[in-house]
Parts: C-alpha cells; structure tokens; sequence
C-alpha cells in the first residue's frame, strides 16, 4: 500500500493485510486487519511510531524508501507484541543510528522477545516528553491496554494520539481515514470484545486521560485513522461501563435435538418476557460474534448435552472464553440434555471463576424435553425477567 499523509509531516507507512484470517491462532479476522506504522518528521529529528508484523516488514521498509527516508532518529514502540515490533530488529540493522523509545518493561520485553540490545533503547517515564525540533511527542504509560508493558504517544501540536492496539480494529482497508463509521464501529467492538475486554477496568481509568488531551485525530497500530475521536472515545465509555442490556446471549450445541429444543423454548419464553435474545449455534457460529455480543449482555445462558459424564467441547470452549474475556454479565444458568448422568452444569459454572456472575438454577432434563422440562425453561425466563427488573434494565 502507497504512503498517505495524516497531516503535513505525518505519515502512514504501514502495512495492509487483506488476506489474513486468524490472530494469535485465536482471533477470526473476518476483514483482515493493518499494521500501522506512522513517519513524524520534525525540524530537527524524525519518528517512527510502531513497526509492522515481520510478514510485512519489506512494505514498511519499501515505504520508507519512497519517501526518501535516510534518516530515523527513534522508533517509539508503545507495545512488544510482534505484530509491531516484530520488524524492529531489521529497522534497527537498515538505520543504525536510530535509539527505540519505550517504557522500562516494554524494553524488558523487547530485550526477551526479540533479543534487542540494551543500549538502542531509551527508556521513558509516564509524561515524559521527547523533542523532535518543531513536534512534541509525550508518552502516556498505560499498562493493560493488551499486555502489561503497553504506553500511548501523544503528537502535541498535531494533537494526534497513537494508542497502538487502544481504540483499533481489525479492519483491512485502502483508504487511510474513517469512512462509514458504523462499520468501523462494528469491527472496533469486534476488536474491543476479543481484545480489550479482560482489562475494562484499566482502560477505564485511561479514558480519563485521553479524554483531557486536545485530539484531532486517533491514529490506532490496526484500522483506520479516527478523524472524529468521539466515535471511539464514546463507545468505549459505554463498553467499559458497568451498565448491560436486557438481553441474554445463549452459546448452545445439540447432538441430537433435545439442548436445541430447551434452546428454542427458552428463546421464545425470554422474547415474550421482552427480553432480547442472542443464541449462537457453537458448531457453527464465528467466535467473535459470541464475543461482541458479551460486550453488553445482562445474562449468559450455556446450553449443551452431557456427553459421556461432562460438558460438549464446543460449550467447554465457549465457556472458557468467556471466562477469559471477563464480560461485565451479571447473571449466568446452563441448560441441557444428559443421557446418563454427569457433573455438566456444576463443571461450567467453575469454569465462569473469573467472571463476578449471580449463578440462576440449572435446567438439565434427561433425554428429550418433555413438559415438566419446558415448565422449568419457563421458570428460568422467569427468573432472569426478575434479575434483569432488579437492576432496572427492562
Ligand atoms: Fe496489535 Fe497486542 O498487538
């Protein structure tokens, strides 16, 4: 992809991957994703903000030829992870004389993932400032937005913030700006939810600090450029909230009918209650629509047959997920169809340990559903109708 300039001065060099597929072997990425990297040139020094993923690494060399780059004085990496620093390494043999600007942990993570030398990293504190002549760049330490060593970059005069994963999205697109904001929506809260998610907490707090800053723009490490910052600092107060929606997310996989039919009864049951309803079908469904879908749900219900003596994989899996992703839910119940026997319900619910959640009673009925089942479905609509009115989201 050819270099395009946010302002005079500052460019995107980075990398456009339209054909990747899967992150961290965990992450689908139905619309590929970018590796920003942004050139600041100042009257005296010149900046590279993050590198590219080591798959791209002769684009963002390639880029900074054709601007005639013969120079670069630092490379700011706001975070280790290879997908931006994974092309330092080379960076740093093309242009000798360049010193990596970072926080003391991230140099510690450099130095271990990627074997960077000590001595060409200058480490920074939180609200530091480094000179570039004419630009300022001041450096916001941020641990937890992804690792513990990740930090924000802020250009003062062009009032830019390069928050690196922060506020992303795995969007793969040729124009370098925003366009339809709605789907960069989409795939930012896609991001947020796979991502972001477990550290809410922190991230919290950081809005704060960001939302002090003067902002033209917010030039994420993935998607596009934010020329209305608003459109992520807004949704991001409202995911890291601590308010949910009267809605009940059901990850449900059926073997032989029986979980599918306590899946559908519990749909209609919840709908008629006024409740929105969000099933996925595990053996089918793309994982990070489950996750963006636990973003803002009150209620998280896991439905699954027992097989031999516990849970089905598939629901094992999501549920572990789930786990990791520490979703803002409040209330959870698993529902199923055991033939036997086994410890389905009570195995799931120890899996949810990191997620603050008000456990409902289980609904588990052997063989096929049968009236006295449905009537218990009836009673867990009923159930999470009351919790929902108990925190007034009806
Ligand atoms: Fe885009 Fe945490 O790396």
């Amino acid at each position: 992809m050819v270099t395009q300039e946010l302002k005079s001065g500052v460019s995107w060099v980075g990398a456009v991957d339209f054909d990747r597929r899967m992150f961290d072997e965990l992450i689908p990425l139905p619309n590929g994703t970018s590796y920003n990297s942004y050139l600041i040139q100042g009257s005296e020094k010149t900046a590279l903000i993050y590198t590219v993923d080591p798959t791209k690494e002769f684009e963002l060399i390639s880029n900074l030829v054709k601007l005639g780059i013969t120079r670069i004085d630092y490379i700011i990496i706001n975070h280790a992870e290879q997908d931006h620093s994974g092309s330092l390494p080379m960076v740093l043999e093309l242009f000798p004389d360049a010193t990596v600007v970072t926080n003391e942990k991230c140099r510690d993570f450099l130095s271990d993932l990627l074997h960077i030398p000590l001595e060409r990293v200058k480490s920074i504190k939180d609200r530091e400032t480094l000179s570039l002549g004419d630009r300022t760049l001041e450096f916001l330490i941020t641990p937890w937005t992804h690792w513990p060593e990740t930090q924000l970059t802020y250009l003062r005069e062009d009032k830019i913030l390069f928050p690196c994963d922060l506020f992303g999205a795995h969007l793969a697109q040729s124009d370098l700006f925003v366009g339809e904001e709605a789907e960069v929506y989409r795939s930012a809260k896609r991001y947020y939810a796979e991502i972001m998610m477990p550290f809410r907490s922190s991230i919290k707090g950081y809005l704060e600090r960001v939302g002090a800053l003067p902002l033209d723009m917010i030039a994420p490490s993935h998607g596009p450029v934010h020329r209305r910052p608003a459109l992520m600092l807004d949704a991001y107060a409202d995911w890291v909230s601590n308010s949910v929606r009267n809605e009940v997310v059901i990850p449900y996989v059926s073997m032989h009918g029986s979980t599918a039919r306590m899946v559908e009864h519990l749909t209609n049951a919840l709908v008629e209650r006024g409740i929105t309803v969000r099933p996925f079908n595990l053996t089918k469904t793309d994982i990070g629509e489950l996750a963006i879908a636990l973003v803002d749900c009150a209620t998280i219900v896991v439905a699954t047959p027992t097989v031999l003596f516990g849970p089905h994989p598939s629901a094992l899996y999501a549920t572990y997920l789930t786990n990791l992703l520490k979703p803002k839910v409040k209330f959870a119940a698993v529902i199923g169809s055991y033939g036997w026997g086994g410890k389905t319900a009570e195995t799931l619910v120890k899996m949810l340990d990191h997620v603050k959640v008000e456990v409902l009673e289980p609904v588990t009925v052997r063989g096929a559903p049968d009236e006295v089942a449905l009537q218990a479905i009836e009673r867990l609509a009923d159930d999470i109708l009351a919790r929902h009115k108990s925190i007034n989201i009806t």
